[in-house]
């Protein structure tokens, strides 16, 4: 039986550190980190995410601003908000909760925010600096920030002789997610839907990272013995044992059966999950070091 990560006593230390790290920037600099979260729209899910990333902005010791704009606000609208949030030496970081609604054209803004504030690591500047293996110098996105966490926990910083395989190739987590492991040292491979024989590909990972957003794909003869299973995929499927009409959150990752192969695995829920808010919150709190000229602190 694997050891079963517990993605939220990780996040929990995650957090402590960075609020460790404001209270000293606060109190050596006189500089309370800032954090702008902006929603469009009434999308439950999106209001229920950005709701924790404020909360957990405050707890953090943070400045903590949130702007709810309405369903029909213009694509002139909540660029003018990006510009204001840009120009506000208070704010260190802005994140705009995606997706956006239909008629709103999400690259324009998402490129529009500071790369320097752009603590979602979604800005061309960041991903470059990434692909670029400058891990100082720009922001990474935070799942897989939060997800390398976890590789790192397990295998320590370096990881030469190491076969990771990515499953997923989106510009959010499956191209980041591989170019952090690459510049760990790990022989990397990105399979996709359109990878010939997945199972074969995926037995040969030391560590295997599922990202495609289909309910418990990856089964247990994909798995190599001994391997590390980051499963970041969160998928809703019926669960008429709870009752009728109810549903549970899976990953992608058939968890039970792997986790008798597998060396480490993470859960869903409970994984990488609470991970990615305290991401954001590392993040937010390098951008203001940065800011402040000083050494930014590595989580
Ligand atoms: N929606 C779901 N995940 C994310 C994320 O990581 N960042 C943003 N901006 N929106 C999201």
């Amino acid at each position: 039986m694997a050891t079963v990560i517990d993605g939220k006593e990780v996040a929990g230390s995650v957090i402590a550190a960075v609020k460790a790290a404001s209270e000293v920037l606060l109190k050596e600099n006189g500089v309370k980190t800032g954090l702008a979260v902006v929603i469009v729209g009434n999308d439950p899910a999106s209001h229920a995410y950005v709701s924790s990333k404020s909360r957990m902005a405050k707890e953090c010791g943070f400045t903590s601003v949130q702007h709810t704009l309405s369903q029909d606000t213009s694509q002139e609208e909540l660029a003018a908000l990006v510009s204001t949030l840009n120009a506000d030496p208070a704010l260190h970081g802005i994140l705009v909760q995606l997706p956006l609604p239909r008629h709103l054209n999400s690259e324009p803004i998402i490129q529009s925010i500071l790369p320097e504030k752009d603590v979602d690591g979604l800005h061309v500047v960041n991903a470059g600096k990434l692909a670029t293996g400058d891990l100082e110098g720009g922001l990474v996105s935070c799942t897989p920030a939060g997800s390398m966490v976890f590789v790192r926990r397990v295998h320590g910083d370096d990881l030469s002789g190491l076969n990771a395989v990515v499953i997923g190739r989106s510009n959010l987590f499956g191209k980041p997610m591989a170019q952090l492991l690459l510049a760990a040292n790990a022989t990397v491979t990105i399979a996709h839907s359109r990878t010939r024989d997945l199972a074969a590909v995926c037995r040969n990972a030391d560590i295997l990272v599922a990202a495609v957003g289909r309910a418990e794909m990856v089964k247990a003869d994909w798995v190599k013995p001994g391997a590390t299973v980051i499963d970041v995929g969160i998928n809703r499927i019926a669960a008429p044992e709870k009752g009728e009409g109810k549903t549970r959150m899976v990953g992608d990752v058939a968890f039970a059966e792997c986790a008798a192969v597998a060396g480490v695995i993470t859960p869903v829920p409970g994984g990488v999950g609470p991970m990615t808010i305290a991401m954001l919150m590392a993040n937010t709190v390098i951008a203001a070091y940065r800011k402040a000229g000083r050494k930014a602190p590595k989580f």
